[in-house]
């Protein structure tokens, strides 16, 4: 059982923490671990913009920050202000794949109360994973 009303109430506290100063557009996300436990996450701008960091990759950083390399993802739900819910980037997508596997839920909401909830596999299709290294020459 994936505890939504938690992950969904975290991420959008998150998002009033978010570092949005350039964009004034507000990131909350909040990932669960196979081992059960939540991290939150933030945009964090930055003058020199390429240095931003997404809300997302905030989140699972903090989760192998805390729980090691071996650390994998069980849900993901970013919240923002758009309507319809906005879709994790591409980059963060990328980084998901990282540490989550096709199947995994990954949920958007916005402040106006909608909601929808896709696979990563449905998002990312044919995305380069961990597995196409796992060749030998
Ligand atoms: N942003 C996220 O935090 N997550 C996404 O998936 C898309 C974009 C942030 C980056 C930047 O601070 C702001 O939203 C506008 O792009």
């Amino acid at each position: 059982m994936i505890p939504w009303n938690e992950l969904e109430r975290k991420a959008l506290e998150a998002r009033d923490r978010a570092y949005a100063p350039y964009s004034h557009y507000h990131v909350g996300a909040a990932v669960l671990s196979e081992s059960g436990r939540v991290y939150t996450g933030v945009n964090v701008e930055n003058a020199s913009y390429g240095a931003t960091v997404c809300a997302e990759r905030v989140a699972i950083f903090s989760m192998i920050a805390a729980e090691g390399p071996q650390a994998r993802l069980r849900a993901l739900v970013v919240a923002t202000r758009s309507d319809p819910p906005a879709a994790p980037c591409g980059l963060c997508l990328q980084v998901i794949s990282e540490f989550g596997d096709s199947s995994l839920p990954i949920v958007s909401i916005s402040t106006t109360g909608s909601r929808w909830e896709e696979t990563l596999e449905n998002l990312m299709p044919h995305r380069f994973s961990p597995e196409h290294l796992d060749t030998s020459e």
